[in-house]
């Protein structure tokens, strides 16, 4: 059962969420490693939800710098500075940025042209320290509420408690 990945794409989207919450802690029960969280959530969402690309953007240099971490989709960007895009936007401020189209926001960093719309959301570590961002990109506008923004927050509990 925990090895399988779901398809979420059809049930209403508080749903959904809480079905990935389960199925997030059965694959990762006794795992204590953020690396291995951060590829295992990438993989659920992006399957579950159908999303363009959806990965993480770790912490390298804290207030300074993000580089890649263990996504799912088409190659992205490979560091980010705090304070630019959405990425370094949510980093900076230390809070989930929802955009609801990507031309309209300035800065946005285009790795995909295909994307539309997308919704960042910091990740906390155990020690309370932003560790990374998690980016979701989807090909449609106005793809993410604030459904989505309470989901995915409550997602990446997991860095906080450590599994
Ligand atoms: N769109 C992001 C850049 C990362 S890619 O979408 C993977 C941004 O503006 O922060």
């Amino acid at each position: 059962m925990a090895e399988t990945t779901l398809d979420l794409r059809e049930l209403p989207r508080a749903e959904a969420y809480e079905e990935l919450h389960v199925q997030t802690h059965a694959v990762l029960e006794g795992i204590h490693d953020d690396i291995a969280a951060m590829a295992t959530i990438s993989a659920l969402i992006h399957h579950g939800f159908g999303h363009l690309w959806t990965g993480f953007y770790r912490v390298v240099e804290p207030g300074r710098l993000l580089r890649i971490g263990p996504y799912q989709g088409t190659l992205g960007c490979m560091e980010i500075e705090f304070g630019k895009g959405v990425c370094g936007t949510a980093a900076a401020e230390g809070r989930t940025v929802i955009v609801d189209d990507v031309a309209a926001f300035e800065g946005h960093i285009t790795c995909d042209p295909r994307s539309r719309s997308e919704i960042v959301v910091p990740v906390y570590g155990q020690d309370g320290d932003l560790i990374a961002v998690l980016d979701i990109d989807a090909d449609t506008p106005f793809a993410f509420s604030d459904v989505d923004r309470e989901g995915l927050e409550k997602a990446v509990q997991w860095f906080r408690s450590a599994g």
